[in-house]
């Protein structure tokens, strides 16, 4: 469906849960989280009900996100179920990884289509340090899982932390020279409650530019990556800057959370209620959600922040 800026909204992004079995600093509030009542959440009938109306409005991609995915506990027949819903061509899933290993079988057998694995560090006392007590080698497993699982086209989620992991672009980069993998950087945006991490964390993703002068660019059509490739490497490298180049004329996308708020906007804070409507109800809010999105989400740094009243966990990136 188009929306009042002419954009053609053809992606849902699915929060199934906001609990993760990690806490890393910038998405999840350091006093951590709040669980709330189940029965204030969306049930996976009316999560699948969702998706059928979603279909109906136009949307052909879905991604399910978090929190972390896997620890809901029925994750593999909730994509088994998605991906057959008619008008849905792709499932993706976006994943710490951590948990992965033993599911990317049935994941690619329920019909996941593509994987994102988030991983910022190559270090496992840096892992330890930015996920609050993650194991790097059960994220490493679960990469090496997927693969295995002949996942193809599996992205790396690195999210840049000046002071942080700036120091480990080249060997990030590099895992496209080892794997068939693409390695996407993305700048970290000012959420309400990641003000743990000082102005210079906020590192515009020209930096990787600057550190990997060979990277040769790839013309692309669609998506918000810009995209290149080290000489010879197997995957590419993605550049997302949603804080220094917003790409809010290209946007293509809406979110539901597992509260079942509809939001036309990663960083506005309109939300509106789906929760425990039937088929029609649903279809008349989330048109109106559409028609709601914002022309872009406003200026984005570390002294204006994100609009949105939720936390990155709440939300699903
Ligand atoms: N800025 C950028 N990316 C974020 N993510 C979570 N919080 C932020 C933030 N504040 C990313 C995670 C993961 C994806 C779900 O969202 O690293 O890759
Ligand atoms: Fe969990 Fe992902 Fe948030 Fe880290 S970024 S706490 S892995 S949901």
């Amino acid at each position: 469906m188009i929306d009042s800026f002419n954009r053609n909204i053809t992606y849902l992004r699915l929060s199934v849960t906001e609990l993760c079995n990690l806490r890393c600093r910038y998405c999840m509030p350091e006093e951590g989280i709040c669980k709330k009542r189940h029965e204030d959440m969306l049930t996976q009938e009316e999560m699948l009900q969702a998706v059928h109306v979603c279909a109906a409005l136009g949307i052909r991609k879905v991604r399910v996100t978090g929190g972390e995915p896997l620890v809901k506990p029925n994750i593999v027949s909730l994509c088994r179920e998605i991906a057959a819903i008619e008008g849905i061509d792709e499932l993706c899933l976006t994943t710490n990884g951590t948990l992965l290993a033993p599911m990317a079988d049935q994941l690619k057998q329920a019909g996941v289509d593509r994987l994102n694995i988030s991983l910022d560090t190559l270090d496992e006392q840096k892992y330890r340090m930015i996920t609050r007590g993650g194991e790097l080698a059960e994220a490493r497993n679960g990469i090496r899982a997927a693969l295995d699982a002949g996942f193809l086209k599996i992205k790396i989620n690195a999210v840049l932390i000046g002071g942080f992991n700036t120091d480990e672009i080249a060997s990030l980069a590099n895992l496209t020279r080892q794997y068939p993998m693409d390695v996407r950087f993305i700048e970290l945006m000012p959420m309400v409650d990641n003000r743990n991490f000082g102005p210079d964390a906020y590192v515009p993703n020209t930096i990787v530019l600057e550190k990997l002068p060979e990277l040769e660019p790839i013309p692309v059509d669609g998506g918000v990556a810009k995209l290149y490739r080290l000489p010879g490497a197997l995957g590419e490298i993605g550049l997302i800057s949603p804080v220094s180049a917003h790409f809010c004329a290209e946007c293509n996308r809406i979110r539901i959370t597992a509260d079942g708020k509809v939001k036309p906007c990663l960083h506005s804070s309109d939300e509106i209620s789906i929760k425990g409507l039937d088929e029609t109800g649903m279809f008349t809010k989330i048109k109106s959600a559409i028609l709601k999105k914002p022309q872009w989400h406003g200026e984005l740094s570390y002294y204006e922040r994100s609009h949105a009243r939720r936390s990155m966990n709440q939300i699903g990136g």
